[in-house]
């Protein structure tokens, strides 16, 4: 396939784009370069007609930076750094992986990158997943409302909002091992509520109703109007794009500049993806680019 051939298509005016006409497997250098000018562009990248191979994935995935195994969630035995996202035909009425707008991960000190969902089986209709554009959740505010965030720090925690948490061996399904490998999970991890991409220069809200818990220095109950407000905010229907999964495709997205969710309609079908997730750094806010 010649690079010539690369299509990028916005999906929407404001976030997410379709490519077609590559193979990842075998893009050059340029290729990729090209990719990662889309990827800072839309923040979401649906790629047709991939099919890799958890290998692969793996090596596609090694293009864009450094593979990051994950704490919490158990990887594949025979690829550790490969979260299979499986919900199977006959559990029913339970929680799906990834259910509730979010950042990957993003009670960690140095948060994700991006996240790469490489399609394997899917529902006949259903399982549609959703990104919501968090630059845009940002400039649409108040500068009244600007003015107050931009300084604040938020805590983030593995443990789900408002829970002492889900204990050893939880699971979302019996499909999703939760673990607890890594024992620095679930301690409070601050983050700057208005974040500056490292690559775009854009301000970003940086706040998500499964991690964040409360404003630093502000109790929850101090804390709740206010993240109440931003989370219904930060997901207003112009800021998304929305994927109907096609056989095959593979998706890229920035956990930096997007939340999202994943839509869990689809009883009585068998949904399997495999999952990477691209390490990131520690969230720089809007003082600390300033004082650069
Ligand atoms: C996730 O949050 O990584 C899961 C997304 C999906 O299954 O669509």
């Amino acid at each position: 396939m010649r690079e010539s051939n690369i299509d990028i298509r916005p999906v929407t005016p404001h976030l997410g784009a379709e490519i077609s006409g590559i193979d990842l497997r075998a893009a050059s250098d340029a290729t990729i370069a090209t990719v990662k000018h889309a990827f800072a562009e839309h923040a979401v990248l649906f790629f047709k007609d991939q099919h890799l191979s958890p290998d692969d994935l793996l090596a596609v995935t090694g293009r864009f930076g450094e593979v990051l195994r994950v704490p919490y969630v158990a990887g594949m035995a025979s690829h550790p750094d490969i979260i299979a996202v499986l919900k199977e035909a006959d559990e029913r009425r339970i929680s799906t992986f990834g259910g509730t707008w979010h950042s990957d991960f993003s009670f960690l000190p140095e948060p994700p990158d991006a996240t790469l969902l490489q399609a394997a089986e899917l529902p006949r209709l259903g399982g549609d997943t959703l990104w919501a554009n968090q630059y845009l959740a940002y400039e649409t505010l108040s500068d009244g409302l600007k003015r107050l965030l931009d300084p604040l720090f938020a805590v983030h925690t593995g443990w789900p909002h408002g829970t002492t948490g889900p204990g050893p061996d939880a699971a979302v399904s019996r499909s999703i091992k939760m673990t607890r490998n890594d024992p620095g999970a679930d301690k409070e991890v601050l983050h700057p509520v208005v974040r500056v991409h490292p690559v775009t220069g854009r301000k970003a809200l940086f706040v998500n109703p499964v991690y964040t818990q409360r404003f630093a220095e502000m109790s929850v109950a101090e804390s709740k109007p206010l993240l109440d407000y931003l989370h219904q905010h930060c997901t207003r229907p112009e800021f998304q794009c929305r994927l109907r999964w096609q056989d095959g495709m593979l998706v890229m997205w920035d956990n930096r500049s997007t939340l999202h969710l994943a839509i869990n309609d689809y009883d009585g079908e068998r949904r399997l993806l495999y999952r990477t997730t691209l390490a990131g750094a520690q969230p720089r806010g809007i003082a600390h680019m300033e004082s650069l």
